[in-house]
This record gives structure tokens, sequence and C-alpha cells, in this order.
């Protein structure tokens, strides 16, 4: 099994996390957590929500923001990242758990909707943290993987994560780049995101379309299926 980049996760430190959570707050994540919110809220009235590599939670913020009655549930490996999670979601309930997605105590057939954005790409197995959300989706529902994919336009790239920033202050100018950057030196081509998919339990059972935010080219919207 290759580490593709949970393991680092795992031993993420308080700061990184912290400083994870003042990235995540600029304008444009902001914008998109809220195009993301907007994409799944038809997909769920009431009921059970899962966000999957939650990270400091707030998309389930934002989706509680938007339907109060949707029942909130978030996972992350990392233990930082869920106390964090916890911080920022004192407020509201949820039910906020760290642990792999390759193996979790959720009942079978427990979740109305199952998301996750930008984390996918990280996970050591793949194809068994896709069969766990086959299991512990109802079944008829849908789950929504927001990852970022290769084949985009770098100019256009560029030119919108300049305008994105221009009014950030330097370090962020800099940084969000760099770590922008990072994730899409790891991220999986569609074709092996085709082939993962087809060796699991959705097989056949899902669509991957590519879409942007927050304007920017990078994103896909896959959508998994249980019979
Ligand atoms: C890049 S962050 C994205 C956080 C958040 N979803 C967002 O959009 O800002 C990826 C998150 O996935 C989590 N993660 C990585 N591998 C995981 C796994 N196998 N199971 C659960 N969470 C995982 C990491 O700890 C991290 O918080």
């Amino acid at each position: 099994m290759s580490n593709r980049g949970e393991k680092s996760f795992i031993k993420l430190p308080k700061f990184a996390a912290k400083f994870y959570d003042k990235m995540m707050q600029l304008e444009p994540m902001k914008i998109q957590r809220s195009q993301i919110a907007e994409l799944l809220l038809p997909l769920i009235n009431e009921g059970t929500f899962l966000d999957i590599g939650t990270g400091h939670g707030r998309l389930l913020i934002e989706i509680n923001k938007l339907n109060p009655r949707i029942e909130l549930f978030g996972l992350d490996i990392s233990e930082k990242m869920i106390n964090l999670a916890k911080t920022n979601l004192k407020n509201i309930k949820a039910n906020l758990q760290q642990g792999n997605i390759v193996s979790t105590n959720y009942e079978n057939s427990y979740f109305d909707l199952i998301t996750c954005t930008g984390s996918f790409y990280l996970w050591n197995a793949p194809i068994e943290g896709l069969n766990e959300i086959h299991r512990i989706l109802k079944p008829n529902k849908t789950a929504i993987l927001f990852e970022s994919h290769k084949e985009y336009d770098e100019s256009i790239l560029k030119e919108e994560i300049k305008k994105n920033l221009s009014n950030e202050g330097f370090f962020n100018r800099k940084l969000v780049p760099y770590f922008l950057k990072k994730q899409l030196k790891m991220t999986y081509e569609i074709t092996e995101l085709e082939d993962l998919l087809n060796k699991s339990l959705f097989e056949n059972n899902f669509s991957i379309n590519k879409i942007t935010l927050a304007n920017l080219p990078i994103w896909l919207k896959i959508e998994l299926n249980k019979e």
C-alpha cells in the first residue's frame, strides 16, 4: 500500500491545523464552500449527512446555516483537525469523530448523503474507502466527492488564482498557489479515478464531471450511486 499523504495528516501538529483553518477562511475558500453546499443541498432535505475528511468542519457549518434540520456527521483521520472542528462547531449539534474512512463504526446503510472535498486523493487505500462509503450509504442514495484533476488549462488557472487572491496579503498570494500546486501534483488523472471506481462496489454506478469552484477549473464532481 503506497503512502499518498494521509499519514502526514495523522501526525499533523495543532499549529498546522490552525494555520490550514486560517487559510480556509479566505474569501475564495468561502465561495468554494458555499458553492459545494449549494450543489449538495438539493440532495438532502432532512436526515443524516457525513463529510469525510471534514478537517476544520466549516462545510458542516455552512450546511447547518442553510438547512438546520440536517443531522451532521464529520470524520477525519487527524485528531488535531477533529479537535479544531469541535471548537469551530461548538454551538452546533454535530457528531465529529476521528477515524479512517477505510473502516468506520457507522451502521450499515446509515447516511442519506455523504460528501468529501479534497481528501480522496490522500487515502492510502482508496478502493477500501469507496467500499466503506458504499456500506454506510443508504440504498438509492448518493455520495458526492469533490476532487481536483490534472486536465485543466494552466493559463486559465493562473489567471483565476490571481483574480481570486487580488485582495489578499502577500503571504496568502504566495502560500495558496504553493499548496494548490502541491495538491495538483498528487491528484489522480481522471482515467486513474475511473479505474479505481470500477474496482469498487460503485462499479458502473458513478459519474465524473468537470466543474469550477470559485472559478478554478480544477475540480471534479464525482457522483457515486448505491442501488
Ligand atoms: C486537504 S484537507 C481538506 C479538508 C476539508 N475537506 C476542506 O475542504 O477544506 C484533507 C483532509 O482529509 C483528511 N483525511 C486524509 N485521509 C483520510 C482518511 N483516510 N480518512 C479520513 N480523513 C482523511 C485529512 O486529515 C484532512 O483533514
